[in-house]
């Protein structure tokens, strides 16, 4: 049986047992029937109250309920919960609107004075992650991570770290590049990954960077493995962490 199917038919009858309690007992709900001892003391209560269209019904939910919760066993809790249209979009725009602020603010840096503007490549730098996360409170985290880094604080997650692998594999194989990635991280956060590619201005500190600028580098990050980089290649990733509870909070306002 599907996942999905078995959801359903859990829903159905858990509103279906919880009449059928209330019916035999007066109260209770879904989680004392399924914590009864088994189908026998069911079926000996229908029984016992000349109810055998409960016992019927009782027996197939119960099934269901196993079936539902081997089934969830074995896909693990990441695809129990579907991630909705909203909360992507809202991450698709933090995503977009964080690369843009930080190109933004590093051209016009760079435009100031070259050496110093190598403290913009950071998104903390930038006030405006700031005032997008203070609008929209659903946006848990914004995070840049490669498997090149240039700061070692930078460093992948598992998660990030399977996914760079599994998108540099496609590079090396020639094969585009998903647009995003999801996957629900736990109970109240959603993970977003959009890769990043190197765009021509970012070759001044990712490509060959030369002179007091590659120094200035060099003394900040000793351990600075983020140059060599042609344009277009692949870079490394953006995560945003939502919290999908935040995101129906502020669609139902
Ligand atoms: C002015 C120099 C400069 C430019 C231009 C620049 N970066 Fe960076 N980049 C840095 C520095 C410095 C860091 C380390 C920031 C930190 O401390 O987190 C960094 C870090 C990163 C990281 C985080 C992973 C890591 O290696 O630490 C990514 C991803 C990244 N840059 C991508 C880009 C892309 C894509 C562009 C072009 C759109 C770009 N950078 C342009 C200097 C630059």
């Amino acid at each position: 049986m599907q996942v999905d199917q078995v959801i359903g038919a859990r829903r159905v009858c858990g509103l279906e047992i919880a009449f059928a309690w209330e019916r035999v007992v007066g109260a209770g709900n879904i989680y004392d029937v399924a914590r009864a001892s088994g189908l026998a003391e069911v079926y000996h209560l229908a029984k016992a109250f000349g109810l055998a269209k409960i016992f019927v019904l009782v027996t197939i939910c119960l099934i269901s309920l196993t079936s539902y919760q081997t089934a969830w066993a074995a896909t693990g809790p990441e695809t129990e919960m579907p991630i909705s249209p909203e909360t992507l979009k809202l991450a698709e725009k933090a995503a977009l609107k964080t690369l843009q602020s930080l190109q933004n603010q590093l051209s016009e840096q760079m435009a100031k004075n070259l050496v110093t503007s190598i403290e913009y490549c950071h998104e903390n730098a930038i006030p405006l992650t700031d005032d997008f996360r203070r609008d929209n409170p659903a946006v848990t985290a914004i995070k840049r991570t490669s498997l090149r880094l240039r700061n070692l604080k930078n460093k992948p997650t598992a998660d990030e770290e399977a996914i760079l692998k599994k998108w540099e594999a496609l590079v090396a194989k020639g094969k585009p590049v998903p647009d995003f990635e999801s996957k629900v991280f736990s109970a109240d956060e959603v993970r977003y990954y959009k890769p990043l590619r190197v765009q021509a201005m970012c070759l001044t500190c990712h490509g060959q960077p030369g002179g007091e600028l590659a120094q200035a580098i060099k003394s900040k990050f000793p351990m600075d493995r983020a140059t060599g980089y042609k344009e277009g290649e692949f870079r490394g990733l953006i995560r945003i962490s939502v919290k999908p509870q935040k995101v129906i909070e502020a669609s139902a306002k």
